[in-house]
């Protein structure tokens, strides 16, 4: 009986462990971040984000000129090909599984693009505590170099409309600080 209790015990940890572990680090959306993230006090990320062109990076690839550069690749649909996609949603490495219900790629380049899948720190007492965040999953920017970096990893060659990216100039046009207290 005992044993029959482990076994129990056992199977349902085999289960309940593999799921809870996919159910945590998932893209929850900006409609999740911006809650907090929206007044005056805090930043108004939501709104500097809403009126940057990454706001439109998924809608853009329905205009005339993303059909025009698909075509020369002999893709049909850019909105629906990874070759576009990778750059104008989410970033090159996300698997599609760890996408939830409140994410919606329409909102193309998004808070968790940069800022990693949100649904591990998005909470207040973890967010408050930047090790802690970091801990759960939010990516890290060391230095200016690492945003720089991040930065070129879509604005580089591979992009069809490429023409040059001047970090400084791009980067001041995008921030969203948290204004310092006092
Ligand atoms: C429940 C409210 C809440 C939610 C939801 C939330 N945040 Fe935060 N976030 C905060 C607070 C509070 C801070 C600390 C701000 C400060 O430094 O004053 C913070 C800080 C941050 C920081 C700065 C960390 C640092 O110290 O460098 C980033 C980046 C961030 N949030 C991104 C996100 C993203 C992306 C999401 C959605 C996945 C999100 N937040 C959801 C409340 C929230
Ligand atoms: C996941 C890919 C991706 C990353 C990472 C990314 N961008 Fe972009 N960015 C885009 C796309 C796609 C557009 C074009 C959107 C459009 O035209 O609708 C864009 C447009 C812009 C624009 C407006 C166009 C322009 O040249 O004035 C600025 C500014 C910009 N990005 C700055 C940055 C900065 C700064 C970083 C790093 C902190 C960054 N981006 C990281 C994909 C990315
Ligand atoms: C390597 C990343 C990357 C890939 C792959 C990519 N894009 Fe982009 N796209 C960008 C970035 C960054 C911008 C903004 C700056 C620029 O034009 O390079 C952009 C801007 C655009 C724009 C707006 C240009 C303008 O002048 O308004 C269109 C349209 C576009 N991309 C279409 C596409 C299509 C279609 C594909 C797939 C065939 C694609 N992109 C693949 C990164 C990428
Ligand atoms: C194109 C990439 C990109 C996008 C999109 C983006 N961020 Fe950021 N964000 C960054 C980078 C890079 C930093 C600087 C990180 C640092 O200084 O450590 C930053 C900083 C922050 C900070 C901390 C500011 C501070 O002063 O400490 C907060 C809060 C934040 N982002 C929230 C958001 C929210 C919310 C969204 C969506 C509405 C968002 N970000 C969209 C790249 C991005």
């Amino acid at each position: 009986m005992r044993n029959l209790n482990i076994m129990v015990v056992f199977m349902v940890a085999l289960f309940v462990l593999p799921l809870t572990a996919i159910a945590q680090n998932k893209y929850i959306g900006v409609k999740m971040c911006s809650m907090c993230h929206k007044t005056e006090k805090n930043g108004k990320q939501l709104d500097i984000w809403q009126k940057s062109k990454h706001a439109e990076a998924f809608k853009v690839l329905s205009s005339d000129k993303a059909k025009e550069s698909a075509k020369a690749k002999g893709i049909e649909n850019p909105a629906e090909a990874k070759e576009c996609l990778e750059c104008h949603t989410l970033g090159k490495t996300v698997d599609a599984k760890l996408v939830d219900k409140s994410f919606d790629m329409k909102d193309g380049v998004q808070c968790e693009t940069c800022h990693g899948p949100g649904s591990t720190y998005k909470n207040l007492t973890i967010m408050k505590d930047k090790a802690k965040s970091v801990a759960a999953g939010m990516t890290e920017f060391k230095d200016e170099a690492a945003i720089e970096k991040f930065c070129k990893s879509c604005h580089n060659e591979k992009s069809p409309t490429y023409k040059s990216f001047d970090f400084k100039e791009s980067w001041g046009k995008i921030k969203h600080p948290v204004p310092k207290a006092g």
